[in-house]
């Protein structure tokens, strides 16, 4: 090989998007004049809270726009922390609270804590896809664990406990997860914490998704998993609840101590998270911008309520219903390319979440409102039916 041109052997490793074909090609349908509903979106149509986009403004007219510590300003990690407490009933010192650019950062700093050459990550199969590239990146191994409607497309102590090994580092879970928008149940979350302890493996839980769920309260591993509550990482973002995707914010929730740690990988990967992003999320916390997202969390919800019945009608297998989220993952023979071209709906394939049944499998969004939901549906019924 021209060694001018040689890349690293990992980046063959890392899969592409096939979610991004559907969407160049639903854009060049678009671009021909036909209309497009799209439902493989995987972030909030609503726009960015007022208040937060004031705070931004007034952030950028105060000036002072310099780097900040590699673990967040210390009023936004005390926010976070009182957030925890008066949302999920749990109390966490601020300095166990490490501000990331975006979630994507704090997956990426846990990792390159936990794992070494060849060391596995157990993931769930399906699962949200940059896990096991970051996993990757760092030379380690992601172990997809197939999972099924029988454990709620999630891990289970038990699937642990058969799938771990002496090379095993760590199981990272997402709940509620993408693509499935399944929880852990309590139960089962405390069981999975004592058997990660157990064994010698970290626990890391992925909670950007648990601001947005449908019935319950939501619950934090950090209030599930009590003894163990001590050691778990706990990831979470403003991307998602806060409808703050492209501000890249997010936060992990770690051990005492490997705070210091994080905090040195943190400064040497990207130096601090964005300083206008930390100042504007400040915003995030206030009662109003609250009580406008928990208004938007219902919309969600009543999507959720609508779709889910609508796609059974239709025969979509989906024999869990998602408590959470904004995604439904699906049983379908059909193709995302094709229902795209025959009636212009725009779905994620399977293919994107893992190896598990992921080609009879398909991920609807429903970050678009109602109207387009129900449009979406209408040309779904057509497809069936003249397929
Ligand atoms: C389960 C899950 N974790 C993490 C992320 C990363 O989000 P962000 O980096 O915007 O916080 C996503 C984004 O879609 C996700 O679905």
């Amino acid at each position: 090989m021209d060694s001018r041109i040689a890349t690293a052997a990992r980046v063959a490793g890392i899969e592409p998007f096939h979610v991004m074909e559907v969407q160049t090609a639903a854009r060049a349908l678009e671009a021909a004049g036909r209309t497009v509903v799209h439902m493989e979106i995987g972030e909030p149509d609503f726009p960015t809270p007022a208040p937060v986009l004031a705070a931004a403004l007034a952030a950028l007219a105060g000036g002072g726009i310099y780097y900040t510590s590699a673990l967040g300003i210390p009023e936004l990690r005390q926010a976070i922390a009182r957030h925890y407490a008066e949302r999920f009933g749990v109390s966490i010192a601020p300095e166990r609270v490490i501000v990331t650019a975006g979630s994507s950062a704090a997956l990426l700093l846990v990792m390159a804590l936990l794992v070494d050459r060849d060391q596995q990550i157990l993931l769930s199969d399906p699962g949200y896809p940059c896990n096991r590239h970051f996993v990757r990146v760092l030379e380690g191994e992601p172990l997809g664990v197939p999972v099924g409607p029988q454990t709620r497309y999630q891990l289970t102590a038990d699937l642990i406990e058969a799938a771990w090994s002496r090379r095993t580092r760590g199981v990272l879970i997402a709940s509620p997860s993408n693509p499935t928008g399944t929880q852990v149940p309590p139960d089962e979350l405390r069981k999975i914490a004592a058997t990660c302890a157990r064994l010698g493996l970290r626990l890391i839980v992925d909670e950007i998704y648990l601001g947005l769920t449908y019935d319950g309260e939501p619950q934090s591993a950090l209030a599930i998993t009590g003894e163990h509550a001590d050691d778990i990482f706990v990831v979470s973002s403003f991307s998602k609840y806060f409808n703050m995707t492209g501000w890249r914010l997010g936060w992990v929730i770690a051990p005492d101590r490997h705070v210091r740690d994080l905090e040195k990988l943190a400064q040497n990967l990207y130096i601090c998270p964005p300083t206008v992003s930390q100042r504007a999320a400040l915003a995030g916390f206030l009662p109003g911008t609250l009580a406008l997202l928990e208004e938007r969390r219902r919309a969600f919800r009543d999507r959720r309520d609508f779709l889910v019945p609508a796609l059974r009608e239709l025969g979509f297998g989906i024999p869990v219903m998602p408590s959470g989220g904004f995604f439904v993952y699906a049983d379908s023979q059909a193709f995302c390319r094709e229902v795209l071209e025959a009636v212009g709906v725009a779905i994620t394939p399977g293919l994107d979440f893992g190896r598990h049944r992921a080609a009879t499998h398909v991920r609807f969004a429903y970050t678009i409102e109602m109207a387009k939901l129900e449009d979406g549906i209408e040309r779904l019924r057509r497809f069936l039916r003249d397929r």
